[in-house]
Order: structure tokens, then C-alpha cells, then sequence
């Protein structure tokens, strides 16, 4: 892992077109959960093909944990500022959570999403040409006409940005051209994402997002303790597959440490309160998964024989859920939890 500090700094050896392509991963790893009974999820088949291809139960599993403990606190915080608020999805990919909450009458007041212009054009297109993807969007926009193109789309309750969040101003003019109001509460999002981008990139995202917004939560999803053998192999893995892990030096730990060499935060935590957040937490996704409801658990437990529940319980550690808030108008934000 020493060795491969200095590479963190350049990001002309990070392939962009291996990092967009990972938000079909997710989505087919999550289409496949979901059409097995996981969780339901009647909007992501709009957005990738079924490959036919089985994935092994301890990866359903793990899905299951990242999609229930992000919306768990997703959920709190809409429910905490009854939905007068706003969600910024970074590196949104191929979600469809803009569709969960209209079906669940939880939408806030504006849903925007953010990723690569490449992927915005596809989600856009899929979204054009699919009527129960347009038809939620038609039903929350109050005339007859939606923005929507191949650069992004436009909407009263939701939109889909184009823009490198490596390039904070563009980002900013782009979600202020579709009406981000900075005064209202806002939750940010981003699920597997920041570790793509070199830590001194992600760390000026998170410091930009502190300094724009007075009440705010942000929740990242992404992988922990990857010092050790079992995170080297993942790191190789995505390697071979010339998509570098840019940000893994911050997915080091769970507790306080400081790279002494360049002062970068090398943990989840450190990440928020050193770049103007008030509290943060975090947790792997062996304690999100142990606190979800047990009756659900045992239901999802029960849809696939799991032989490596070792290789679950690892595969848990490796990943984690960190959220931090500020809270200006005391909304109790910091209340929310697992
Ligand atoms: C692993 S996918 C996750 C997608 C989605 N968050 C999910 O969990 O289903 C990572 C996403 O982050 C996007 N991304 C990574 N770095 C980015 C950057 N600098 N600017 C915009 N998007 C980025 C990629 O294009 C990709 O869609």
C-alpha cells in the first residue's frame, strides 16, 4: 500500500471510462438482488439488461446491507425535516431512488442527481423512452414542457446534472442553474463514489458541501480496512480491470489516523470533521446489517443457502457507512443514527 502513495497525487493515470462503467456493475448486481427478492426495485430493469448471469448470495446479501442502511438514513433525514429539503445523489449512476420515494410519498422538495455527462446521457435517454420512468416525472412537474436532452434533464422535483465532481465551480453553476436553493436543508449522497477520486479532490468536495450549505447531512458508502490482504485483492481485482481506486488511502480505517506524510485524512470520519462538518459517524457493514430489522434479515436469509458465511462476515468488514451533519437550525440531525 506504501508504495503507492505518490499516484494518489497525479489522476492522469486513473481511468475515467473504467469508473463510469462501475455504476453498471452496481446496477446489475442490484437488478439481480432485487429480482431475486431482496428488496423490490420495479424501476431498475428501465436501466440495465438482466445478464443472465447468477450472483453469488454473499454479494446479494451484501447488496441488501448497502441498499437498506443508506436508505435507512436517506429516510431519517427526510422524515426529520419532513421532506422540506433537498437530496444531491453524487455519482448517481443508474439509481432509481428518485422513484422509491416518489412511490413512497417521500420526495423533497428537489431530488438532483450527479455523474459523468456520459452516464447522464445514457440515464436520460433510458429515461425518455420509457414511460413508467417519465410518466413519476411528468406527475411532479407543474407544466407541459421537462428539460430533458442528452446533457441532462430538468424538472420541478428532479434533475439530472451532468458534471465531473472533481470541478467544484462547474458543479455549483450547473445545480444553482436547476434551482439548488443553499438556504434549505440538504442531504448529500454518495454510494461508492468518493473513493474513485484522489483524496485531496473528495476532501475539497466534502470541505464545499460544509461551507455551502448550514444544514446539511452527508452519507457515504464506501469500503473500509482495505490495508489488509482481503482489501489488497479487492483493490487488484478492480485493477486488473484498469479501474483504479484513486481514494482508497482514506479507506484505511475506521479510527482516527493521520497520514503524517501529506495530512490527508486517511479515515472516513477524519474526512468530514477536518473539512467543516460537526459530527460524524461511522460504521462497517457487519453492525449495519446486524442493526437491520430482523424480521426482514431472517425473510432475505431464507431466499438463498449461503455455504461462505465467512466470506460474508469479511466481505461486511470491508465495506462501511459514514455520515456526518451540521445542523444549524436544530433539526436534531445528529439524532440520527442506526
Ligand atoms: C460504483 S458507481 C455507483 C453508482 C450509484 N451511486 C450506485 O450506488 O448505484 C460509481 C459512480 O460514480 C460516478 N463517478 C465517479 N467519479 C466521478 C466524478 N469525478 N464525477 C462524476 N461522477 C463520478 C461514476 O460515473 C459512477 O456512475
Amino acid at each position: 500500500m506504501a508504495a503507492n502513495i505518490p499516484q494518489r497525487f497525479t489522476e492522469s493515470d486513473i481511468s475515467d471510462e473504467a469508473v463510469r462503467s462501475t455504476c453498471d456493475d452496481a446496477s446489475i448486481c442490484k437488478r439481480f438482488a432485487s429480482s431475486i427478492g431482496y428488496w423490490k426495485d420495479p424501476y431498475i430493469q428501465y436501466f440495465v439488461r438482466q445478464t443472465g448471469e447468477r450472483k453469488a448470495p454473499e454479494i446479494n446479501r451484501g447488496y441488501y446491507g448497502r441498499v437498506k442502511g443508506v436508505n435507512h438514513l436517506l429516510d431519517s433525514f427526510l422524515k426529520q425535516t419532513k421532506c422540506n429539503c433537498q437530496v444531491i445523489n453524487l455519482g448517481a449512476g443508474l439509481d432509481t431512488t428518485f422513484w422509491r420515494l416518489k412511490d413512497e410519498e417521500l420526495l423533497p422538495r428537489k431530488y438532483f442527481e450527479v455523474d459523468f455527462p456520459m452516464v447522464v446521457s445514457r440515464k436520460t435517454l433510458c429515461i425518455k423512452t420509457r414511460a413508467p420512468l417519465l410518466k413519476p416525472i411528468i406527475e411532479t412537474h407543474s407544466s407541459d414542457s421537462i428539460l430533458i436532452d442528452s446533457h441532462g434533464l430538468d424538472s420541478d422535483r428532479y434533475s439530472v446534472i451532468g458534471a465531473d465532481l472533481r470541478d467544484l465551480p462547474v458543479l455549483e453553476e450547473k445545480l444553482k442553474k436547476c434551482n439548488l436553493d443553499t438556504q434549505l436543508p440538504v442531504v448529500l449522497l454518495a454510494e461508492c463514489v468518493l473513493v474513485y477520486m484522489a483524496p485531496e479532490r473528495s476532501a475539497n468536495l466534502v470541505r464545499w458541501a460544509a461551507d455551502t450549505f448550514q444544514t446539511a447531512m452527508f452519507i457515504n458508502y464506501e469500503q473500509v480496512n482495505m490495508a489488509d490482504r482481503f482489501g489488497q485483492i479487492m483493490v487488484e481485482n478492480l485493477q486488473r480491470r484498469q479501474c483504479t481506486l484513486a481514494g482508497v488511502e482514506v479507506c484505511r480505517s475506521l479510527e482516527t489516523q493521520i497520514n503524517s506524510f501529506c495530512f490527508i485524512p486517511l479515515l472516513q470520519k477524519d474526512r468530514f470533521l477536518l473539512n467543516g462538518w460537526e459530527n460524524a459517524s461511522a460504521v462497517d457493514m457487519m453492525s449495519v446489517y446486524n442493526s437491520l430489522p430482523r424480521d426482514d434479515v431472517s425473510r432475505i436469509e431464507k431466499l438463498e443457502f449461503l455455504d461462505e458465511k465467512e466470506l460474508l462476515q469479511q466481505l461486511l468488514q470491508h465495506y462501511c457507512i459514514c455520515w456526518a451533519t451540521k445542523d444549524s437550525n436544530n433539526l436534531g440531525l445528529a439524532d440520527i443514527t442506526f
